[in-house]
């Protein structure tokens, strides 16, 4: 943080003192970097809503791996959209479950569209998508 800027922000104390608590909750050493936090937040959400912006993304899904052939159909799915997917994780959770986490880079709109074929999937149970810029923009 070579340029640093000092500003002055007027707040009402009632959310001063919300926000104060808040922080205090989440462990922040003090109320600059809290609040540089949320400015990232919301830079990068704002980036995230632009379906040219290159993101990553984790979609995590849990399925049972006696169930059809969601397995193979995952391979085959991730083989067609080589270029966006970094890596797979395989953690065997119990004697049915299965969870998977696909690692993937590319344009916002081509992961949410690999994403919903994939959470969409007949024998999926739970998926999510973390969706996250990567931060290049943000200091
Ligand atoms: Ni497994």
């Amino acid at each position: 943080m070579s340029d640093l800027e000092r500003i002055g922000i007027s707040l009402d104390k009632g959310l001063l003192g919300l926000f104060d608590e808040l922080i205090r909750g989440r462990g922040y050493p003090n109320r600059s970097e809290a609040i540089r936090d949320l400015i990232r937040r919301e830079l990068s959400q704002e980036e995230l809503s632009q379906p040219d912006a290159r993101a990553i993304a984790g979609i995590f899904l849990i399925y049972d791996h006696h169930n059809s052939n969601v397995h193979q159909k995952l391979i085959e799915l991730q083989h067609n959209h080589l270029l966006e997917v970094i890596t797979t994780i395989h953690v065997h959770l119990d004697h049915h479950n299965c969870l998977e986490i696909i690692i993937l880079k590319g344009k916002v709109a081509d992961i949410s569209q690999l994403s919903d074929k994939i959470t969409s999937m007949k024998g999926i149970k739970l998926s999510r998508n973390c969706l996250m810029t990567p931060g290049e923009n943000l200091v």
